[in-house]
């Protein structure tokens, strides 16, 4: 089992491009497959949750693999409509094929995607849209049975703005008679991706980026390329980790637009921030101050993805800030970590309280999720002497090289084996 060395303490400097993003890549894979044809992804990350997509593709009879960078897939050999419970369990983004599976052959089975890593994540939003789109779904013992041979498109309304169920939803919405109107969707930049993935293979989707979200089903697709947009998660990443460190970073192929919460807060904590055309700088002097409250919620609100690496960057300002976890039950599995290192944090139910303190010390720390190992990436850069980081799979879910991309800032960081 690989891990990572960090000797902290140095300042950060440089400039880095950032990757595709996961969260965008992985619900566009599972869109490839209502095409029976060629889809190109560029741009897109190498990233094991990427790896775990193409296993189930080529599950499915798809032809799937990079070709000179490029990630391509040819959904016109599909020829099966289930998906193993151990692929499944892989990775939790999975149930996202279920709609698309059921669009493209009318039939799918698969199982509940497994564990439970940020407390209960239930599926309940995506089978309700899939049935009201006219999909029969019978759940025996863990294994979900779906039926439709003939969906037809209507107005669905979320009760809550799920990224997955309105990606699922709209997967589904491809394969169904007419429009379908999905009222309260999620607004994410990832949603704008899939549309224009969407809409680029001939399938005409509006209004994503609003919450609501217009499909017209059943037309002819054709062959399409796409360019995955970058990643705002790893993009605030290193922006924490450069914030919390001192020094100054310019991140190349960013959307500005999609960190301005995360920006607004790292602005507030003291850094000098300016943006520009697919450009963003960050300078700091290594000493934060607290930012007051940090409440995640929906795009355009603050990501929860990014809540763990802020948390990180603030374990050493000046004062307390207060952390609101308003999207998961318990996304706070980083903070004994965290406290391992010296920081001072107690929780409360969805509530966090960072006290900054004036030093951090390196320590031998496990990674409890993808981007709560982040966050001791963050940790670690800032810390005195030397941090130990284990269970880095969980990084390589959704980074596609930090190490790399750290030692370019400056960073003394390795990768280890046993
Ligand atoms: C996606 C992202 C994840 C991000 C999250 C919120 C991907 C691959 N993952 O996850 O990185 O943290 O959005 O921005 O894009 N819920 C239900 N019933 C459902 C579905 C969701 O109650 O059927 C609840 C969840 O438990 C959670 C909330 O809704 O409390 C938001 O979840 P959702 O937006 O669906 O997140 P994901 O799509 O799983």
């Amino acid at each position: 089992m690989s891990h990572i060395i960090i000797q902290g303490g140095g300042r950060l400097e440089g400039a880095l491009t950032i990757q595709g993003a996961k969260n965008s890549v992985l619900p566009i894979l599972a869109a490839s497959i209502l095409h029976p044809g060629r889809t190109t992804l560029l741009g897109c990350p190498h990233l094991s949750d990427v790896e775990a997509s193409i296993r189930i593709l080529r599950h499915l009879g798809c032809r799937a693999g990079w070709e000179n960078g490029a990630l391509v897939v040819d959904a016109s050999t599909i020829d099966r409509w289930d998906i193993p419970d151990s692929m499944m369990r892989e990775m939790r983004s999975s149930v996202v094929f279920l709609g698309a599976i059921l669009a493209r052959m009318g039939w799918a089975e698969l199982s509940h995607p497994g564990g439970c890593e940020l407390g209960p994540r239930p599926i309940d939003l995506h089978l309700t849209a899939l049935r009201q789109l006219g999909a029969q779904l019978r759940e025996e013992s863990g294994c979900l049975r779906c039926t439709a041979q003939h969906m037809e498109g209507r107005e669905i309304v979320l009760s809550m703005p799920s990224v997955g169920a309105t990606e699922n939803a709209m997967l589904a919405a491809c394969g169904a008679e007419g429009e379908t109107v999905l009222v309260n969707a999620a607004r994410e930049p990832e949603i704008v991706d899939l549309q224009s993935y969407l809409c680029g293979m001939g399938c005409p989707v509006r209004g994503a980026g609003s919450s609501t979200v217009c499909i017209q089903g059943r037309r002819r697709t054709h062959d399409v390329t796409h360019t995955i947009m970058p990643d705002r998660i790893a993009a605030a990443t290193y922006l924490a980790a450069v914030a919390a460190s001192g020094g100054e970073v310019e991140l190349h192929g960013v959307r500005c637009g999609h960190l301005s919460t995360v920006t607004a807060a790292l602005h507030a904590a003291g850094c000098h921030i300016a943006g520009g055309e697919g450009r963003l700088m960050l300078r700091s002097e290594g000493r934060l101050r607290a930012v007051g409250t940090v409440r995640t919620a929906p795009y355009p609100g603050f990501p929860t993805d990014a809540q763990a690496v802020l948390m990180a960057a603030l374990l050493r300002a000046q004062g307390a800030t207060v952390f609101v976890e308003n999207i998961f039950e318990n996304r706070y599995r980083h903070v004994d970590e965290l406290c391992r290192m010296g920081a001072d944090i107690s929780v409360a139910g969805r509530v966090a309280v960072i006290t900054g303190v004036d030093a951090l010390c390196g320590a031998r720390v496990r990674c409890t999720d993808l981007r709560g190992g982040a966050a001791l990436l963050v940790a670690g850069l800032s810390a005195q002497g030397e941090t130990r980081i284990d269970d880095i799979f969980h990084i390589q879910r959704g980074y596609e090289d930090p190490v790399g991309d750290l030692r370019a800032l400056g960073a003394e960081v390795r990768m280890e084996d046993g």
